[in-house]
């Protein structure tokens, strides 16, 4: 698997992940592009050695605060570590970035991406009561971030 920088030239990738990702409520073509055309947007994917996407992270990084938008695997390539190994690059590239906590929300029922974020250390730090149109509760998640190591002193 190779880590990288996803744009608005991955857009329709992104997309049709979106949609194999999400059987109910992925994002539009509207939403992908919106998102990564968002200056302060941070957005990293995983692509196999065949060179398909097989995963992405939508986030953003605005001066002290991180947020994670979207986080998706391909159904096939589920519980294979591969969300933890691109959540974890994000954290760093959040802290790399001057981030000091990344938070997200997440559906309340939504056990796989709620094992995910524990996983990499966040903890829950609230809860928004019928946050989602359908009246699902979302759940608020974070985790402080370190500072990105000083360079050696030469
Ligand atoms: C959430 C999601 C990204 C997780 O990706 P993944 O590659 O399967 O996750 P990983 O294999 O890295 O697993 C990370 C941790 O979560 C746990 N986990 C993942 N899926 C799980 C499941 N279905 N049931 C229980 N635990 C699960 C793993 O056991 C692992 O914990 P560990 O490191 O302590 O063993 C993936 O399920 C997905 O794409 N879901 C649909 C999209 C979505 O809901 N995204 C989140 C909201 S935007």
């Amino acid at each position: 698997m190779m880590a990288c920088t996803l744009g608005i030239t991955d857009l329709d990738e992104i997309v049709a992940l979106e949609a194999r990702a999400f059987p109910a409520g992925a994002w539009d073509r509207g939403a992908v592009q919106g998102s990564l055309d968002d200056r302060f947007g941070l957005h990293l994917g995983l692509r196999a050695e065949d060179g398909a996407l097989v995963a992405v992270a939508l986030g953003v990084v605005i001066f002290e605060h991180a947020e994670l938008l979207r986080i998706l695997v391909a159904p096939e390539q589920r519980q294979r570590g591969l969300g933890r190994a691109l959540l974890d690059a994000l954290v760093q590239a959040c802290a790399a970035l001057g981030a000091e906590r990344l938070s997200l929300e997440v559906r309340a029922e939504n056990g796989p991406a709620q094992a995910l974020y524990t996983a990499i250390g966040m903890r829950q730090v609230g809860r928004r009561r019928d946050y989602y149109v359908d009246g699902e509760d979302a759940l608020l998640y974070a985790i402080d971030l370190l500072p990105s190591p000083a360079p050696e002193p030469r």
